[in-house]
């Protein structure tokens, strides 16, 4: 006889996890203590302590760089907590604010945002940024702030803006300095695409942050452990082996999200402990251009574009697909999930940005091709997982 209280969400809640807080895992957390990075935090606050010695006396303008998951966002974002905390605690007026730039792509809604952290409803007629500009200047004043602008990922380039943004600061007019400057970049490219006098200005002052090695990795993920997983759940075995898989990116991003796969694994089979073979599954099932993040963070159309590729790779046994054949299947994408498909030139565009971010590689075909022509590749990840990656990305986007 069938039981009508089958319920198989009790049943699943009554499964043993190995997990005390999955959220302490997630890339989202900032950790109260990051080891390995007292340094760099020290020297950010070095760097900024004027701010709160001699409120309005200047400003400053810094440069954070370094690869992927070398900790730039998470000891940023700790900074900016202490720096606030240690704000009120004088009485100063100061707001932190942390903006991921591939996120907020154009001038004008960073600025908006930036608006809007102040409770300032911007009127509904469209506004220019310069006028945007105007008006955040206003706030600051009327209300005495001080800013701290934090622009991460800002490699996509948005060149105006700290055009726009470094004048302010240098603008002799401008007596109380109030708006100080962050910006995180995987590298220092950027600012060869920038204009001689914000190239000045900003130049002076950066921070390069570099690659963990294993053993740093190793005290990350141990720190990270604590908060994450009961006692004796994660063999120490296990940790190590995370850490040397990770340290040929210096990556602690992907060494987090193999402990955290390797955690899954365990509970679905209902084991006790993470051991090294859950490690070596997680592994298996993650390359570090996939994690989720990456994509995660792409735009509808790059995500079409990458989906596009990796499905003409799936069908084709070929190393490179050229720009003609990316660009009829991308087309054919698009009626499929009902998107207009953009133009040449954006298409371009999006495929150079794919390539910065190193999820394809893009060349320019050698003789033996008639005529010159890109030819894009997918960067070291079996076809098939970006795709299914793609596929359950675009569907939670698509629902919203
Ligand atoms: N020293 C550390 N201690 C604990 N956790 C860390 C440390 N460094 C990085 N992490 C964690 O690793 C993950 C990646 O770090 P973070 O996002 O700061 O890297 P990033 O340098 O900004 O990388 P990207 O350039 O890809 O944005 C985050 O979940 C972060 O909390
Ligand atoms: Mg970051």
């Amino acid at each position: 006889m069938m039981n009508n209280n089958y319920n198989i969400l009790e049943e699943e809640l009554k499964k043993h996890s190995i997990f005390k807080d999955e959220s302490k895992l997630s890339f989202d957390y900032v950790p109260l203590y990051l080891p390995h990075r007292n340094e760099k935090l020290r020297q950010i606050a070095q760097f900024f302590k004027v701010i709160i010695e001699k409120p309005g006396g200047m400003s400053q303008k810094l440069i954070i760089h370094g690869s992927n998951g070398t900790g730039k966002t998470a000891v940023v974002k700790r900074f900016g907590a202490m720096i606030e905390e240690t704000a009120e605690k004088r009485d100063i007026k100061l707001k932190f604010l942390h903006l991921n730039c591939r996120k907020n792509k154009t001038e004008y809604m960073i600025l908006k945002n930036i608006i809007n952290v102040f409770n300032k409803a911007i009127p509904k007629r469209g506004f220019s940024s310069e006028e945007l500009l105007q008006i955040l200047i206003e706030i600051l004043e009327l209300d005495d702030y001080f800013l701290i602008l934090t622009l991460d990922d800002l490699d996509i380039k948005e060149n105006q803006l700290l055009y726009d943004l470094t004048r302010l600061m240098d603008d002799e007019l401008n007596p109380i300095q109030r708006l100080s400057l962050i910006i995180i970049a995987k590298d220092l490219n950027f600012i060869k695409t920038l204009e001689k006098g914000t190239i000045s200005t900003l130049q002076k002052n950066h921070i390069f942050f570099e690659k963990y090695s294993s053993s740093q990795l190793y005290d990350i993920l141990k720190m990270r452990c604590d908060e994450a997983f009961y006692d004796n759940t994660v063999l120490d075995e296990s940790l190590y082996l995370i850490s040397d898989i990770a340290s040929e990116f210096g990556d602690a991003r992907y060494a987090l999200e193999l402990l955290w796969r390797a955690g899954k694994y365990v509970d679905i089979n209902q084991s006790p402990q993470i051991s090294p073979e859950y490690v070596r599954q997680a592994q298996s099932h993650i390359s570090p251009v996939v994690r989720s993040n990456l994509i995660k963070d792409l735009t509808l159309d790059q995500k079409l574009l990458l989906l596009t590729i990796a499905r003409q790779f799936k069908h084709k046994e070929k190393a490179y697909l050229s720009m003609k054949e990316v660009e009829n299947g991308y087309i054919l994408i698009c009626e499929e999930y009902q998107t207009k498909a953009k133009k040449h030139t954006k298409i371009w565009e999006n495929i150079q940005e794919l390539n910065n971010l190193g999820v394809i590689n893009s060349k320019l075909s050698g003789p033996g091709i008639r005529g010159k022509t890109t030819l894009i590749a997918l960067s070291d990840v079996p076809s098939e997982t970006i795709e299914n990656n793609l596929i359950s990305q675009l569907q939670k986007e698509i629902e919203v």
